[in-house]
Parts: C-alpha cells; structure tokens; sequence
C-alpha cells in the first residue's frame, strides 16, 4: 500500500484523480475537462498531459491522456473585458486526446486498459445523491470491463439527443411523427442491450456486496442492489423481451412524450435501489448505515473487477479511513491488503493502526510535490507536522 500525507489543498487529490481519469478516461469530480488544466497557465494553446506506465500481467502499457486547449472564438483576445462580453478565458476550450502506447485511441479504447476503483467523502452521493450518481456508477463499472457497453451508451446518448430534438420539432410541426419510427428502433436496439448489461451486472454485484456488508456492518444487516428500470419488464430480461418492454413503454408513453419534447423511456432514466435489511436506503439509512453500505458497494465492486477481468484493479482511497471508526478501518484495510496496489491518501497518520502503517511505503505531498517519507510509518510521529517542515 502506498501512502501519501499532507495538508489540505496540496494535491492528494489531485494525484489519485490523474490515476483514475488514465482508468476512466474522466474525471472522477470535475465536470468539465477545463477544471483538470492548471487554471494560471490556460491559455489559446496550452497541452497538459497525464500519462503513466502500467505494468499489466508483466505487460508494460503506456497510457496517456494529453489536454489540449483552443480559443473558440479567436477575434476574442481581450485578456479581461469591462464589459458584459465573454472574457478571454471563458472562449477557450479543452479537448482530451487518449493514447495507448503512443497509438491515439478514443475513450472506448483507453477504458478497460488500466482498471481501478476510487473510493471519496464524495460516495455518499451513491445513497442519498439522485439516480445519476447510481447510473454513473455502474456505466463506469460496466465500462472498465466492456469497452463496447462505453461504445453502446455514448450512442445510445446521441440517438436519445437527436430524438429529443425531433420531439421539440414534432411539438411546434414542423417535423414528421412517421420520423420518429427511425429513431425510436434505434432507442430500442442501443436501449436493450444497456439495459441487459445492467440487469447481470447488477445481479453479481448484489452477490458480491452482500456478505462484504455483513461483515461490515458488524451486526449482520443484510444489503442488496437492485436494479430498477424505467421500462416495466414483463419477460426474462433477453435483449429480445427488453426491446419488447422498451418499445411498449415508448407506445404508452406517446403522448406524455409529444407533449414535453424529451424521451422519457429508456436506460437513461434508470435507477439502482440499495436496500439494507429491505429498506430503501435513500430514504431511511442512518449517516452510519449509509456509510458501511457505501463501502461495501465499493469493495464489492473491486472484487467483481478482480472476478471478472482475473487481475485486480488499483485501489484508490481518498481521505476516507479518517471517516471510520477503528473497526471498520481496520476491516477495510485487511480486505484491501488481498490486491496488490493501493493508493491512499491522509491528512494525517493517527487514525491508522501501527500494524498497517508498517505495510505502507509513505510519501509526502506538499504544494503539488511528492516526496519519500522515510522508511518506516510506523515509528513516526502519528499526526505530528514534522515530517511536512522538516
Ligand atoms: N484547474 C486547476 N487549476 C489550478 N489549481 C487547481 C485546479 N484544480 C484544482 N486546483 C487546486 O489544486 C489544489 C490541490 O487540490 P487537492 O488535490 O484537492 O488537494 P488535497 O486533496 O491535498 O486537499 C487545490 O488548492 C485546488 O484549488
Ligand atoms: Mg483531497
């Protein structure tokens, strides 16, 4: 296990992100690619690049993902208006490029190469958050394992774009309804094969999680994920029964449809429910119950990566042991001592038990820097400062 200590606003976060965006080609908390280049040097033409060596079943990848930024609109040179106008800044834009091996590749191809799973104070989201959160979570999940579920989901987004575009066009008449034929076949043909992905991934996971929960949770409550689609299923959940089921929801759905414009059946609606002892956790899990139920859903996830793809993802723990009481750190980091790699970050060494910290190789993080830390975890001075100043 790798450790990396330091104050707040040093770069902890900043480092587990670079590893997690070489895994999922995004970023793991910002929203748009422009808030992972260093805001003082963006400009008309700046690159960053983050890129690492992953050393795979004794294959050595090289992955990359380099920044590139343009100004939009290039008559806009004013470094700050006075006015209302655009400033300089906000006309510029990031694209993202990927490679493997120095060879260019989309998303869909860097995906999957390097496989990891973070952990942030950001997953209670995963409880309390709305289905987007549940949705995202497993796309990612799917997505590390099969590349063509990636493939599947950004087109399955643009058929549902281009459909909610022809719904707004139909609405003031100035489009077809036989139009719509088209798209809603390819809704149906993108939308059952996400849908089926999700109905087997959710099942194992479900597996997967519940008996990391009991143990977790000390008291044995039982938790399950269910998956819940926006579309009622009434076969056995085929890619045939579910083309049946989505294209019976689109008919039924017709007018509600032509009145608001957008698509509303469909995998894009989706939702995940977690259950702990049968009860919806959204709705009535404590901030405690919440939290263990998280964590399961996180290392059962790791697990179902290391199940399915027979090698084991990197672990990435951000600033959440410090969030635990003693036993359940203590059995979080025992069931992560099984893979091999795993990245966590501290402000702090007190919370953390001697007997891991004598597994852990330290390093410090200060103002954007890493250095070593010295030999041994252990025998340092817990939650002390000396080793930031010294
Ligand atoms: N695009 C950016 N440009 C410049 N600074 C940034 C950008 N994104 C984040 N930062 C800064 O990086 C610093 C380190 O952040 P972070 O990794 O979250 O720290 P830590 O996890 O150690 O508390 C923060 O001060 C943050 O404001
Ligand atoms: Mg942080």
């Amino acid at each position: 296990m790798l450790l990396f200590k330091g104050e707040n606003g040093q770069g902890k976060s900043n480092l587990l992100e670079a590893i997690y965006l070489l895994a999922i080609a995004k970023s793991a908390r910002a929203s748009t690619d422009r808030e992972l280049v260093r805001k003082q040097s963006i400009s008309a033409d700046t690159y960053s690049r983050v890129a690492a060596e992953v050393d795979r079943n004794g294959d050595s990848l090289r992955l990359q993902v380099d920044f590139q930024s343009r100004l939009t609109d290039p008559s806009n040179t004013e470094q700050d208006g006075e006015d209302d106008s655009p400033s300089y800044t906000d006309s510029i834009t990031v694209q993202k490029y990927f490679r493997v091996n120095g060879a260019p590749r989309r998303a869909s191809g860097l995906i999957g190469q390097l496989n990891a799973v973070m952990f942030s104070a950001d997953d209670l989201d995963l409880i309390y958050g709305s289905p987007s959160v549940r949705r995202r979570y497993l796309d990612i999940l799917i997505s590390q394992l099969d590349p063509g579920y990636l493939r599947s989901l950004q087109r399955y987004q643009r058929i549902v774009q281009q459909r909610n575009h022809l719904l707004k066009s139909l609405r003031v008449g100035s489009a077809m309804p036989a139009e719509l034929e088209f798209w809603d076949e390819e809704l149906i043909v993108e939308g059952s094969c996400i849908m089926a992905r999700r109905i087997t991934t959710v099942g194992r996971l479900s597996e997967v999680a519940g008996p990391i929960h009991w143990r977790l949770s000390g008291k044995g409550e039982a938790l399950e994920v269910i998956y819940r689609p926006n579309v009622a299923l009434t076969g056995d959940a085929t890619a045939e029964s579910l083309a049946r089921d989505i294209r019976g929801a689109i008919e039924d759905r017709r007018q509600r449809e032509t009145a608001q414009g957008v698509t509303v059946s469909g995998p894009h609606r989706d939702d995940l429910q977690v259950l702990v002892d049968g009860l919806d956790a959204g709705a009535y899990a404590s901030r405690g119950q919440a939290r263990t139920a998280v964590l399961a859903l996180k290392l059962a996830e790791a697990d179902y990566l290391k199940e399915q793809r027979g090698d084991e993802p990197v672990i990435l723990l951000d600033d959440v042991l410090s969030e635990l009481d003693a036993g359940r750190r203590a059995q979080v980091l025992e069931h992560l001592g099984a893979y091999q790699q795993t990245f966590i970050t501290t402000t702090d060494l007190g919370p953390i038990e001697g007997r891991f910290l004598s597994e852990m190789q330290g390093s410090l993080v200060v103002n954007g820097h890493v250095e070593p830390m010295g030999p041994d975890l252990a025998v340092q001075d817990g939650p002390s400062k000396e080793g930031l100043k010294g």
